[in-house]
């Protein structure tokens, strides 16, 4: 698959469906398992309003058929006003590079955004596939932390890191 198939798009009303496949058993495996279909909605809603503003939530599309999501939203991290990501790809699209070169047009819109701080992905420390994801990708490995997520449940995370998106480079 060329990296050219790959574009991101912002979230519609109409993608419930998608969402819903987010939600599946093995999608969110290492991330509390699925949520009912009220809070699918507001997570939905939430996508959809993120079209402006410092969160921003993305449809990832290969060929023009959407292939999973991307993002990424302020959080505070150590006192400090920062930026944390997240993704997933269907599994029918998985091992074919499609998250890595999400995570690179994630990085250049954050860029054309003027984000201007470190984004953090904190994949759960059992997850192989994201956590392999950020390596390739070219986060740098911080350490492990415990988080709340959902809230309410504490995990074991690694804290992975670029640094600033204006100076991310895919194969640092
Ligand atoms: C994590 C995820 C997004 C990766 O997507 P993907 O498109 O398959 O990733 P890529 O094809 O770009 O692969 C990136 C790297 O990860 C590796 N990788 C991907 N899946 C892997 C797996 N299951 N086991 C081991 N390595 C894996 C790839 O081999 C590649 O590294 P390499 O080129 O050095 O071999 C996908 O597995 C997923 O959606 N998982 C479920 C949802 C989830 O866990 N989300 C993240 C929560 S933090």
């Amino acid at each position: 698959m060329s990296d050219v198939d790959i574009t991101l798009r912002p979230w519609r009303r109409e993608d419930l469906d998608l969402i819903k496949r987010l939600n599946a058993p093995e999608m969110t495996e290492h991330l509390g398992g699925p949520e009912p279909d009220t809070k699918l909605k507001q997570r939905l809603e939430r996508y959809v309003s993120a079209a402006s503003g410092n969160t921003r939530m993305f449809v990832i599309e290969v060929s023009g058929i959407a292939a999973g999501s991307v993002g990424y939203w302020p959080r505070e991290w150590q006192g400090q006003p920062q930026f944390e990501t997240g993704w997933g790809v269907f599994p029918e699209y998985q091992g074919k590079g499609v998250a890595t070169t999400a995570i690179r047009l994630l990085m250049d819109e954050a860029r054309r955004n003027g984000i201007n701080a470190p984004i953090h992905a904190f994949p759960e420390i059992h997850n192989v596939a994201s956590n392999a994801l950020c390596r390739k990708a070219g986060f740098r490995l911080l350490g492990t932390e415990i988080v709340e997520y959902p809230p309410g449940n504490p995990i074991t995370v690694n804290d992975w890191v670029v640094d600033n998106p204006k100076t991310y480079s895919p194969n640092r």
